[in-house]
């Protein structure tokens, strides 16, 4: 893991191997943000006209290479578009310095140090930069034998402008590393291919950090989950070789705090089942534990961070594969609550295992729960790829969610529950069934959840399927492939209840 510190060094007399300085798009050229100063007069106050003469910009995401003139120590500067120039009075704000940080990391994989000398104005900017610094150093390589120097993410990030000595410095540094590090290590769970990573293997990952955090653990295994009739996630997990789990992981804070429950949305390997997906879209479905990865690293972040709040993360873990044994159309499952479904569709599998785990949170009476799951193609198709649907019981916490996402820098948005579409998931033969119309598909899975959601308990249901997992090209901090999508929002959510801001 890239290591982080906060310096005291001038940005012309750090010694690193490159010096990533920020420059805003203004609307006569580029223009060099604070911090560069001293860089800037080291090219004769000339920077931003060779940043433009080099075709530079400033815009968001830009990366421009200099050799580092005379009078700055570093052999590399490293200019990184922080996108428009504020108005005046006004900063960059935190997500563009986080971007950009990312950016720059990504554009300097191979390097061993680099300082990030990018504007800072409070405490928040100087986290976030950090944050993107670490984000953007992440690269996938543990099936790469032959990764060559230039595949290493940047080894150390050193922020400068921040002050090191100041205890809200030092704790936004500290935060940035266990938020940033539990985001990377979630990022690893979902690009692990789905031969290695199975229910079991996943159980086994998340008590390794158990033991290492302090965490409490319950792993129910397929014997367990029979004993304690959990009928869905069993019939997901029925036609793997691999069998199904459901794991509990507590962070304790104490008598008197508030509690959260979030429930993650495990299936390890999405082929749809007997309802089988075409060729073309079952390539990337190792991604559908990304909403079980997303709780397990908040939970392992909000201890980490040692909050006052108890929080309990629920990662119901299947494996959802066609054969003699799986689960056919047109069976019907004796789920957890005790109420039955038809499954009409064995591809409408991730609401299975989050009903019984839904129901089974519930009963513990948190004060809140929140389920995230890459649940539909239908979310993406409303949402695009980078943002996720936010659907719950209680509109003030559901807007509460979506303000907390946005100033973390995630994209969401609130979606409606229609009670109309509920008809549409009548069963002949059971008590609902797990598909209904296909119009508002998303909508539609959100009312089938709420249905196994204890009563007058606040819940919110947090559609990931577009950003957990990004095929596009990288930009800012997010790579390709596992991004950690809602681990940011699911810790400050816990920060807010800790500090009695919520409910
Ligand atoms: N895991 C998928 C949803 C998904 C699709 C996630 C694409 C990420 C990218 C989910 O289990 C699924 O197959 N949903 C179906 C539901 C339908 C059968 C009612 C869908 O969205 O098509
Ligand atoms: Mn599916
Ligand atoms: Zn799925």
């Amino acid at each position: 893991m890239t290591a982080l510190t906060l310096s005291t060094s001038g940005a012309a007399t750090l010694r690193a191997d490159a010096l990533v300085v920020g420059i805003a798009k203004g609307p006569k050229g580029p223009v060099v943000a604070a911090g560069a100063e001293a860089v800037d007069k080291a090219f004769d106050g000339k920077l931003a006209s060779v940043l433009e003469t080099l075709g530079a910009s400033g815009a968001e995401g830009e990366v421009t290479k200099l050799p580092a003139p005379a009078g700055v120590k570093t052999p590399l500067v490293l200019a990184v578009g922080l996108g428009a120039l504020p108005e005046k009075d006004e900063v960059h704000a935190a997500e563009s310095l986080r971007r950009a940080a990312g950016a720059a990391a990504r554009a300097l994989s191979g390097t061993k140090k680099a300082g990030f000398a990018l504007p800072i104005e409070s405490v928040e900017d100087a986290e976030a930069i950090a944050e993107g610094a670490l984000l953007g150093a992440y690269a996938f390589t543990a099936y790469q034998d032959d990764k060559g120097d230039a595949k290493l993410p940047l080894a150390e990030v050193a922020v400068l402008g921040a002050k090191p000595r100041d205890k809200a410095f030092k704790a936004a540094a500290e935060r940035a590393v266990a938020v940033a590090e539990e985001i990377n290590r979630a990022r690893d769970l979902v690009n692990t291919p789905p031969n290695d990573l199975y229910p079991e293997s996943f159980a086994a990952v998340a008590q390794a950090a158990a033991k290492e955090h302090g965490l409490k653990i319950q792993v129910l295994d397929e014997k367990a989950l029979v004993k304690g009739n959990y009928g869905g996630i069993l019939g997901v997990g029925a036609g793997s070789a691999h069998g199904p789990r459901l794991v509990k992981i507590s962070y304790t804070a104490g008598k008197g705090a508030k509690s959260l429950a979030f429930v993650g949305k495990g299936i390890t390997y999405d082929s749809g089942g007997i309802s089988l997906k075409p060729a073309g879209h079952n390539e990337t479905m190792k991604c559908d534990m990304a909403g079980a990865a997303a709780v397990f690293a908040a939970v392992v972040a909000v201890a980490r961070l040692g909050l006052k709040v108890n929080v309990t993360g629920w990662l119901a873990l299947a494996e959802n594969m066609p054969s003699g044994t799986a689960t056919r159309p047109g069976d019907v499952l004796r789920m957890y609550s005790g109420k039955t479904v038809e499954v009409l569709n064995t591809d409408a599998e991730g609401r299975l295992v989050l009903a019984d785990a839904l129901a089974r949170a519930s009963e513990e009476n948190p004060d809140a729960i929140v389920d995230v799951a890459t649940l539909t193609g239908a979310m993406m198709v409303a949402l695009g790829s980078r943002t996720f649907g936010i659907m719950g019981n209680d509109e003030s916490f559901r807007t509460a969610i979506h303000e907390i996402a946005e100033e973390v820098g995630e994209q969401s948005w609130p979606m409606p529950m229609p009670a109309e579409l509920r008809k549409g998931m009548n069963s002949e033969t059971a008590d609902i069934a797990n598909m209904g119309e296909r119009m508002g598909g998303g909508l539609v899975a959100g009312l089938f959840l709420q249905e196994f959601v204890g009563e007058d308990i606040a819940w919110a249901h947090l559609d990931i399927a577009g950003p957990a997992f990004h095929e596009a090209a990288p930009f800012g901090y997010t790579p390709k492939g596992g991004t950690g999508s809602s681990i940011r929002t699911l810790v400050k959510l816990a920060e807010r209840t800790a500090a009695g801001d919520l409910g």
